[in-house]
C-alpha cells in the first residue's frame, strides 16, 4: 500500500457571481447540469460524511497520523460543504430546483441515519468517498474535462477533487479499524451504487427540464459523449470503481500523488479564489 500523502485545510473562497455564465461548462445546458446535478449532493453529504467518521473518531485515538487525518477529513468536508452551498445558491437563483433536491437528499440520509447501525454508516461514506476519489482522479488526470469551463467553476472543481484525492483512505481506514468486511461493503456499495446514479438521473432531468431540453436526444447523447466517449471521464474509471470489488483493495493502490503536486502548482498561482 501506498503511504497516504500529508494533507491540509485550505480555507479558500471562490468568487462565485454574475459573471459566471448559466452555461458555464463550455456553453453546454447538459453538462453544466450535469456538474450542477452533482454539487447538489454535497452539502448534505458531506455533513453525513463528517458525522458517520467522528462516530468512530476514538479507533484513532491511539495513532497520530491517522487522528490528525480525521481531523483534517472533517475540516476539508466543512469547507467543501461551504462553497458547494455558496455555489449551489447561485444556481438556486438561475431558477433550477436545488432547494427542492437539496431537501431530499437530506431527507433520504435523515433516513439511513435512523434506520441503520453506525459501521453501516461509515461503510457508506468509505463508498461514496470512493466515487468521490475516482471522479477526483479523472478530472486531475485529464485537462480536457475542464478545458473550456470558466475558470472560477473549472477551480471549485478542481480544489475539490484534489482534496477528495488527498483524504480518499481516511473513511475507508477507519471503516476497517471498526470491524468492516469484504461482504458488507461488497454489499454497501452495490446498493449506493444503484441509489446514487438514480438520484444522479433524477437531478439530471429535473435540471434539463429547467433548461427545456430533458426530451432532446440531442443534449443527452451530448452529455453521454461527453461523459463516455471524448474525453469520457466515466469510461475511465470503470476499472478503478471494480477494483473496490478486490479483496484487500486500498484507495491508495491507486497512486496518484503525482497529480496532487501538479494541482498544487496549478492552484498557487491562479486568481479565482481567495
Ligand atoms: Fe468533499
Ligand atoms: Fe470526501
Amino acid at each position: 500500500m501506498t503511504a497516504p500523502p500529508q494533507f491540509e485545510v485550505r480555507n479558500v473562497h471562490f468568487a462565485f457571481g454574475e459573471s459566471i455564465p448559466r452555461h458555464w461548462h463550455g456553453g453546454r445546458a447538459s453538462t453544466t447540469a450535469f456538474l450542477d446535478n452533482l454539487s447538489v449532493f454535497f452539502p448534505e453529504g458531506e455533513a453525513f460524511f463528517v458525522r458517520s467518521v467522528r462516530a468512530f473518531r476514538h479507533l484513532a485515538a491511539q495513532d497520530p497520523e491517522l487522528s490528525r487525518a480525521v481531523r483534517d477529513f472533517c475540516g476539508q468536508e466543512g469547507v467543501h460543504s461551504r462553497e458547494h452551498r455558496a455555489y449551489n445558491s447561485m444556481v438556486g437563483a438561475k431558477g433550477y430546483p436545488v432547494a427542492e433536491l437539496e431537501r431530499k437528499v437530506g431527507r433520504l440520509l435523515g433516513l439511513v441515519r435512523r434506520r441503520t447501525y453506525r459501521r453501516f454508516q461509515l461503510a457508506v461514506t468509505a463508498a461514496l468517498e470512493h466515487f468521490t476519489a475516482l471522479m477526483a482522479h479523472a478530472i486531475l488526470s485529464d485537462e480536457r474535462v475542464f478545458a473550456d469551463a470558466d475558470p472560477v467553476m473549472r477551480d471549485l472543481w478542481l480544489w475539490h477533487a484534489a482534496e477528495e484525492n488527498e483524504h480518499k483512505a481516511v473513511a475507508y481506514d477507519l471503516y476497517l479499524l471498526a470491524g468492516g468486511n469484504y461482504p458488507e461493503r461488497v454489499a454497501v456499495m452495490v446498493g449506493v451504487t444503484f441509489v446514487f446514479w438514480l438520484k444522479v438521473l433524477e437531478h439530471q432531468v429535473r435540471f434539463m427540464r429547467v433548461d427545456g431540453n430533458a426530451a432532446s436526444a440531442a443534449a443527452w447523447g451530448e452529455l453521454l459523449h461527453y461523459l463516455y466517449v471524448a474525453p469520457g471521464p466515466l469510461r475511465r474509471i470503470v476499472p478503478h470503481y471494480l477494483a473496490w470489488f478486490v479483496p484487500g483493495f486500498h484507495p491508495w493502490d491507486l497512486d496518484n500523488r503525482d497529480l496532487l503536486e501538479t494541482w498544487k502548482e496549478h492552484f498557487r498561482s491562479s486568481p479565482t479564489h481567495a
